[in-house]
């Protein structure tokens, strides 16, 4: 009998969601129970395409809003081939974004851009504005409607233990019924 594959786990939601604090908690309580995890994130921002990417982000640069959308899709790609690998080693990969942040981020871009501008409240990155935040939350409403992605809708408004032990055993779940499952592709 061969291995059983990984599956892949992605967290998304508005910048400050608590993402990144749940990606470490899961992966550390996987890891606990003795399965295979790997943490990821998305942009990542140590390759080359994720420097530019980082650069925008920063405003230090200015990209046309299509070009940063291919470099956002092509900051994945470049990683697919070793997500597969992993995959099919048997890690179960815990991602803090993936391709939805890229569909919700750009589509909520034309938004009212001029409401946008200018706004504070959050951090200082491109993106960081409440009115913007909460296009973007109204884009991932939409998304999570299309029955072909297995999308769970967890309240993050909890505390970070509660927020936890929901996602763990989504997750307990998810690791289970994919191991029985080829490997898939999204949005196909
Ligand atoms: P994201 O990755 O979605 O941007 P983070 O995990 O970086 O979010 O969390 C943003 C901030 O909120 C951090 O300071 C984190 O400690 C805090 N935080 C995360 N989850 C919670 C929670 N459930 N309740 C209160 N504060 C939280
Ligand atoms: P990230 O570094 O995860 O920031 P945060 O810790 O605030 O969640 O993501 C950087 C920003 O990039 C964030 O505002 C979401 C945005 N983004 C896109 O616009 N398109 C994409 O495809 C991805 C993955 C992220």
């Amino acid at each position: 009998m061969g291995v059983r594959r990984g599956a892949l786990i992605v967290l998304e939601g508005v910048d400050r969601a608590g993402k990144t604090t749940q990606c470490k908690r899961l992966v550390q309580a996987l890891r606990d129970s003795g399965k295979e995890a790997e943490m990821m994130r998305f942009p990542d921002r140590t390759t080359m395409i994720g420097q530019l990417i980082s650069s925008y982000l920063e405003k230090k640069s200015n990209l046309e809003d299509h070009t940063v959308h291919l470099l956002f899709s092509a900051n994945r790609w470049e990683q697919v081939p070793l997500m597969k690998k992993k995959l099919e080693q048997g890690i179960s990969l815990v991602v803090d974004r993936y391709a939805f942040s890229g569909v919700a981020f750009t589509s909520a871009k034309p938004v009212n851009p001029a409401e946008v501008a200018g706004r504070g409240g959050f951090g200082d990155e491109r993106y960081e504005t409440s009115v913007f935040q909460r296009a973007v939350q109204q884009k991932f409403e939409q998304l999570i409607k299309d029955p072909s992605v297995n999308w769970k809708v967890i309240d993050a408004a909890r505390s970070i233990e509660d927020v936890h032990t929901e996602i763990k055993t989504l997750s307990e779940n998810a690791i289970n019924i994919a191991e029985n499952q080829p490997i898939g592709e999204l949005w196909k």
